[in-house]
């Protein structure tokens, strides 16, 4: 009987050591849960903030050129040049929401001559796309000293030009949040006068 009776505690002992294991374990398994999802939460804003709401400087360049009416002299005292560029230029926007941006000059140098300058319209680049647009610019060197071009022109065949413009904007994110951005285009590229075609196109 004593035995017995011994036996059954030590079993409801046994039981209830095994229950609130089991109600441990559970515990633990249910923080386990609560901890992964504060985790997954916590990587979800992270990523968030820093990818979706993270507002990029959009890039502004000159993608190519093509050229009429080309007409240079290569006199070494007197050189000069007049044509007209028809220049397509994009916005590439990397946002996650549109860019808007005002209507801007972009200015065509030689040296620190500058040999043209044109409007560029106003316009939008979509969330992440590139916008690609054309104008065109009259390029003349009236500026520039006849001796100046002419000695560059006895050395090579290509006049080399900067093109230089600030476009101003705003960035749209999740369609409420409005960041001003602005984004400057520093090209170099060469006019080559044989060919009469754009080369070594370069922009920052
Ligand atoms: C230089 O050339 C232009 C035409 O390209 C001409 O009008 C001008 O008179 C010339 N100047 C000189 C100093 O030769
Ligand atoms: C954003 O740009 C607009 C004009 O483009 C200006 O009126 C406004 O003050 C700017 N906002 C900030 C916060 O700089
Ligand atoms: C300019 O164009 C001509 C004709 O296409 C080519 O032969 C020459 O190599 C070019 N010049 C340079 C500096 O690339």
């Amino acid at each position: 009987m004593a035995y017995n009776g011994g036996q059954k505690a030590y079993d409801a002992e046994v039981a209830s050591v095994a229950q609130s294991e089991e109600r441990r374990k559970k515990r633990m398994k249910c923080f386990a849960y609560v901890a992964a999802f504060a985790v997954f939460q916590t990587a979800i804003i992270l990523v968030f903030a820093l990818v979706v709401m993270k507002v990029r400087t959009p890039k502004f360049r000159v993608r190519s050129a093509t050229f009429d009416n080309f007409d240079v002299s290569t006199l070494v005292t007197n050189a000069s040049f007049n044509t007209r560029m028809n220049a397509e230029l994009s916005v590439k926007n990397a946002n996650f929401g549109r860019y808007k941006y005002q209507s801007s000059i972009i200015e065509f140098f030689y040296q620190d001559y500058k040999v043209g300058e044109t409007v560029v319209p106003g316009g939008k680049a979509n969330f992440k796309s590139t916008k690609k647009f054309a104008v065109s610019v009259d390029l003349s060197s009236a500026n520039v000293p006849g001796d100046v071009l002419g000695n560059e022109l006895s050395q090579h065949a290509w006049i080399p030009l900067t093109s230089r413009a600030t476009l101003k904007g705003k960035v749209t994110l999740m369609l409420i949040f409005k960041k001003n951005k602005s984004t400057s285009m520093d090209c170099t590229m060469n006019l080559n006068i044989s060919s009469k075609q754009l080369q070594d196109l370069r922009c920052r």
